[in-house]
């Protein structure tokens, strides 16, 4: 997406500033800190060019203080207007997956598989964060992870390059918006597509981690997201906290210029994670302060946030020419371009509207739909779904029953408990206390005592909530093993033994061991922390009030040792082996599945041009499919590749279209899905972009074992 030209006004005011004031437009001071009068003192200076609106380095798990609209402004207004040339600061922080309205979490939001959800749920976070006058979000996260020890990796989209890269995009032009030159005026933020590069992949699921990426899988697994982000317009990106190949990204000329500016021609401005920039040196690449800011703006990291190796060692590096005075001018410019982008020159208060710092109706009501849709039915035996109060009298219990704050997920800074509503509120005032029986203490054992008195005695059904707090995930929170907190797998498969039929809600920020639940219990949906609606939206889910539609962005699997396990694996040379001793091979629930309330069969896949000579051309995929139950509903047609012969081993499958289609009970449908030609390419050992001739086998079905198949020669 072309950004407007503001070369002529970038030059001019470039002439005008003296180094220091260059120095201070790439340092990104905490806009909450101690001494407020310095902090006056040193953006009057022009010493400041960006405030980030967070108080510590783990926002997302952590209260942050947060300044008012009037408290920005006069800051602003201090740079405006007492700093030597009135350059306006720039204000980022965490929006991640809403403001003050909560949305579900980024993991969440993926089971939707629907960019146009995605895309509203950041608008709308973006219109919220806008008024409190924040500019840019540190969003959409596109880091591809497949190990859900991982806390962040609640904070992605999952573990397929193609997926991540259509919702990083959509959550992009939901900040932005579609006219980069009016973004303030219209209630957008600047994105940035983070983090680059590989952070997914710390050892071990530890955050933080040491990540060793062959160039091969870079380019193919890790780098299209953020070719997609940046091909959508996205104005910022964020270097990374870990160590790829022996060098942190951001001090790496390698990744920052080589790959990120030059080869994906990225244009905007890179800022660097929390104090990654003085990080350096504990990581071993850089002595001191001083050789930590030449190895960064050096490598092409433009802007640094908090830490203050640039602020301090930037000028004599100038005058030893250790760094040049011309990559110091491109920093600048990439920065001020963004400030002149958003509009802040011409703009650079933000109003005064009470109002608008409240959750809307119309807000509210996306949120619930979003965690309605996005929640995932795993398991519905016997059709035990959809819940209906009509259905006699149904136990509530569980230690995720009566709680909000755990619902908002990690990085809700914004977001009040208060403002969510919990699963007991949700049925409550939907289905009034005479139709409901509860039992919320974390007692275990009394919700069983009551579960077997009551079962005797008129209760027709038990929903238990069981799953994680949104504490044990997030940054700097992982863990080193999927089962759930203690105790709860028991006392879901005690009040199975109860003999009532038994719905088990699972509420988390990643993929948990589940096996056991889904042996026991006759019905199970998943939520990824729905937000401040997940109350409500899992109820809609629940009753089919609204339709859960939830396909899993990432692979679930039945034991933590099987990490990494993702469906995108190589075939290697011996596919026949088991791979352990004692556990099967195969993950417990495959990428892209999620079931509904009726049912589907897809029984051909044809495909309009079995044979293809220009790679530019589309391939014209049909897919057959009916809807086999009673009740109407959405299915998810999904389209994988396999190239069985190529100069590189590839996946055995990879994900290269999908396609929701609703059908009526009994309705069937040839769904059509164009693919282009090029999607099933990849980079080979050169890093250049190749679709080679040869044999492909295209797969279709509704989840990534998908069973159809069908040839297909390209020339
Ligand atoms: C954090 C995170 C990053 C976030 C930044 C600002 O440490 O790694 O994702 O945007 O610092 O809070």
């Amino acid at each position: 997406m072309p950004t407007p030209n503001f070369d002529k006004p970038i030059e001019n005011l470039l002439t005008q500033l003296s180094t220091r004031e260059k120095i201070g437009q790439l340092f990104q001071e905490k806009a909450e800190c101690e001494d407020r009068e310095d902090l006056r003192a040193r953006i009057r200076a022009g010493e400041i060019g960006s405030l980030i609106l967070a108080s510590t380095p783990f926002a997302g798990n952590e209260t942050q203080i947060t300044l008012s609209v009037e408290d920005l402004n006069e800051l602003q207004r201090i740079a405006i207007e007492e700093s030597p040339h009135g350059i306006p600061l720039i204000y980022g922080r965490d929006i991640i997956h809403g403001c003050r309205t909560v949305m579900p979490v980024p993991l969440g939001q993926a089971c939707s598989w629907d960019e146009s959800l995605v895309r509203e749920c950041s608008a709308a976070a973006a219109k919220e964060a806008s008024a409190r006058g924040v500019h840019w979000t540190f969003s959409p996260m596109i880091d591809i992870s497949r190990d859900p020890r991982w806390g962040r990796v609640v904070e992605g989209y999952g573990e397929d390059p193609f997926l991540v890269g259509r919702l990083g995009a959509a959550a992009v032009e939901g900040y932005q918006g579609d006219q980069l030159h009016s973004m303030k005026q219209n209630g957008h933020l600047i994105a940035c597509a983070k983090h680059f590069i590989g952070y997914g992949a710390s050892e071990g699921g530890r955050d933080y981690n040491t990540t060793e990426i062959t160039e091969h899988t870079l380019r193919n697994v890790y780098m299209p997201p953020f070719r997609k982000a940046l091909e959508h317009g996205c104005l910022t990106t964020m270097s990374s906290f870990n160590e790829l190949n022996g060098e942190p990204p951001s001090g790496s000329h390698r990744l920052l210029t080589e790959l990120l500016k030059e080869e994906l021609g990225f244009a905007g401005m890179i800022v660097s994670d929390w104090a990654a920039v003085t990080e350096l040196i504990a990581h071993g690449i850089a002595a001191n302060n001083s050789e930590a800011a030449r190895i960064a703006i050096n490598a092409g990291l433009d802007m640094e946030m908090v830490s203050r190796a640039f602020l301090e060692s930037l000028e004599d590096l100038l005058e030893t020419e250790a760094v040049s005075l011309e990559r110091l001018d491109d920093a600048v410019r990439r920065v001020l371009r963004i400030k002149f982008c958003f509009g802040l020159f011409d703009d650079p208060y933000t109003a005064i509207r009470p109002e608008a710092l409240e959750i809307t109706p119309k807000a509210r009501s996306l949120a619930r739909r979003a965690a309605a849709e996005t929640s995932i039915l795993l398991k519905n035996e016997g059709s035990t779904l959809p819940l209906s109060p009509t259905a006699g009298k149904t136990l509530l219990t569980g230690p995720l029953l009566n709680v909000q704050k755990p619902l908002l997920g990690t990085w809700a800074m914004d977001g009040r408990g208060a403002d969510a509503c919990a699963y007991l509120t949700a049925f409550t005032d939907a289905w009034g206390p005479e139709k409901i029986l509860t039992h919320e203490t974390a007692l275990m054992d009394q919700g069983l005592s009551i579960a077997h008195h009551h079962a005797l005695n008129g209760v027709d059904q038990i929903v238990v909530f069981v799953g994680e707090d949104s504490s044990r995930g997030g940054e700097h929170y992982s863990v080193s093993d999927l089962s759930l907190p203690p105790g709860q797998v028991e006392y879901v498969e005690q009040l199975a033994a109860v003999g009532l039929p038994l719905i088990v809600v699972v509420t988390a920020g990643r993929p948990l061991l589940i096996e056991r639940i889904l042996r026991c219990a006759n019905a199970v949906l998943y939520s990824f922390h729905g937000g401040i609606e997940a109350g409500r939206g899992v109820l809609d889910a629940l009753t089919g009030s609204t339709e859960p539609r939830g396909r899993l962005p990432i692979t679930f699997p039945r034991a933590t040792g099987q990490i990494p396990i993702y469906y995108g694996r190589k075939n290697t040379g011996r596919p026949w082996s088991n791979a352990y001793v004692e556990q099967l091979p195969s993950p417990l629930l495959p990428f892209g599945f999620g079931l509904s309330y009726t049912s589907f069969e897809c029984t051909e896949l044809t495909l309009a041009n079995e044979r293809i000579s220009n790679t530019s051309d589309s391939i014209r995929a049909s897919v057959h499919v009916r809807n086999t139950g009673e009740r109407s509903g959405h299915a998810l047609i999904q389209i994988y590749g396999h190239d069985p012969v190529s100069s590189l081993s590839r996946p055995i499958r990879f994900l290269c279209a999908y396609q929701w289609v609703e059908l009526s009970p009994g309705e069937n449908k040839d769904v059509i899905v164009p693919i282009p030609v090029n999607r099933l390419g990849f980079y080979d050992r050169n890093g250049s972009f190749v679709v080679e001739p040869g044999e492909f086998i295209l797969y279709a079905g509704l989840d990534s074992n998908a069973k159809l198949h069908a040839r297909l020669r390209v020339d």
